[in-house]
């Protein structure tokens, strides 16, 4: 049964997230994907949403004066942080924990791995983002893969105690592909293990501040036990939030003072330090006066994740709580589970990120984005109906 298209309602909270967003010449490696006319790219995990005009216009008064020389790093940027932390999500983050970092979280991962240098290896459970096992390979670090349950309320940790000898368990939280928003109990039994078992729990959360209203997203590294706390280190950024991933930033949260001055020591060898330019410019404005836009961007993507959901049903694997991606079970879209990405794009012309992209437990899904304006939303919808839907 056809969905009805989204009403023409006034912009949410003064933001428009209904009329189409012409992104054509800004050099988008996501639309580079839709390499035929009339293809709506659905793959990448960015917005094809207009971010928050307060980081707008930060960088237009930042780019008006000319002094566009070496930066020294603001130590309110790590108090910003911390109130950041204490306002959306009730946690207490010591600002002395915050390294502020100008590149993106998957460089911030791969200095993290080069800092401690595992040589047990660490796990992944998939489906998983892809690029933890890109940056494990491209860094020498091993690692094991282990499946994810598929429960009736979403994804579970695997049955059983993890295995021994591990470094680290590498964890997107909340989960990329699904948008599981994982429990406390999950997150403060990783840390427990990792303490354990003297490694590192890192838990990406560049999708924890796009949790959907009502739910709450654990802090890794204030979920933890404070005795764990040393073996725990969260990672985040502004890009995926307030969708600016092409300025590189990120931001580590790191307890262990050691493990943070060694994590310095790395970054100084690849001529990284804390507090870059533009870095900075976008983190300050985003944490000091998105929060609007955020709360108006949520309201949008849960309302589209329900008309997709509710369209979509049991094809969907697991209902998102968090973010704008969803996982979806090709065999019960009717697309051939080997081939599903071809075929969705053949039938559909939309693009999709293939599942196996996302290691063992992501063969036979597909995964799509749908952070989009309501009206694009509405011609998804209407494409989906060519699919043998329910
Ligand atoms: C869990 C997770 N970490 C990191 C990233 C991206 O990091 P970067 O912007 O450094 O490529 C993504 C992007 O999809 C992600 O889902």
């Amino acid at each position: 049964m056809p969905t009805a298209p989204s009403a023409p309602t006034a912009p949410a909270g003064g933001f428009d997230f209904t009329s189409p967003f012409d992104r054509s010449g800004t050099g988008s490696s996501k639309w580079a994907r839709a390499d035929a006319p009339g293809v709506i790219p659905m793959g990448l995990a960015d917005m094809d949403l207009p971010g928050p005009p307060a980081v707008a216009e930060a960088l237009r008064r930042r780019a008006g004066h000319r002094a566009y020389g070496y930066t020294v790093c603001d130590p309110a940027g790590r108090a910003l942080v911390a109130d950041w932390y204490r306002a959306r999500h009730g946690a207490e983050v010591d600002p002395d924990w915050v390294l502020l970092l100008p590149c993106g979280p998957r460089t911030a991962l791969r200095l993290l791995l080069e800092t401690v240098r595992p040589q047990a290896p660490a796990l992944l459970m998939t489906p998983e983002w892809a690029g933890f096992a890109q940056i494990c390979r491209a860094a020498g670090v091993p690692y094991r893969e282990l499946p994810l349950r598929l429960g009736p309320t979403g994804y579970r940790m695997p049955l059983g105690p993890l295995p021994r000898p591990a470094s680290a368990v590498l964890l997107s939280s909340p989960h990329n592909p699904s948008g599981r928003v994982w429990p406390t109990g999950t997150v403060s039994g990783l840390a427990g293990w990792a303490a354990e078992s003297d490694a590192l729990l890192v838990s990406d959360e560049v999708h924890g501040d796009l949790t959907y209203p009502g739910l709450r997203h654990a802090v890794a590294v204030t979920t933890a036990d404070p005795a764990h706390r040393r073996h725990v280190v969260t990672l985040n950024s502004v890009g995926k939030t307030f969708n600016c991933s092409g300025i590189p930033s990120s931001w580590a949260l790191v307890p262990d003072p050691e493990l943070r001055a060694r994590l310095t020591g790395t970054m100084a060898g690849y001529g990284l330090w804390e507090g870059g330019l533009l870095e900075q410019t976008v983190q300050r404005a985003a944490l000091r006066e998105g929060g609007p836009w955020l709360d108006a961007l949520l309201a949008h993507l849960a309302a589209a994740r329900t008309r997709l959901t509710d369209r979509l049903g049991a094809a969907v694997r697991s209902a998102p709580q968090a973010s704008y991606l969803l996982w979806l079970d090709a065999a019960a879209l009717g697309l051939p589970p080997e081939d599903a990405r071809r075929a969705l794009l053949e039938r559909c012309g939309l693009e999709a990120s293939d599942g196996a992209e996302f290691g063992p437990g992501g063969r036979g899904s597909l995964r799509l984005n749908y952070a989009l304006p309501g009206s694009v939303l509405d011609t998804v919808l209407a494409r989906l109906e060519r699919l043998d839907l329910p």
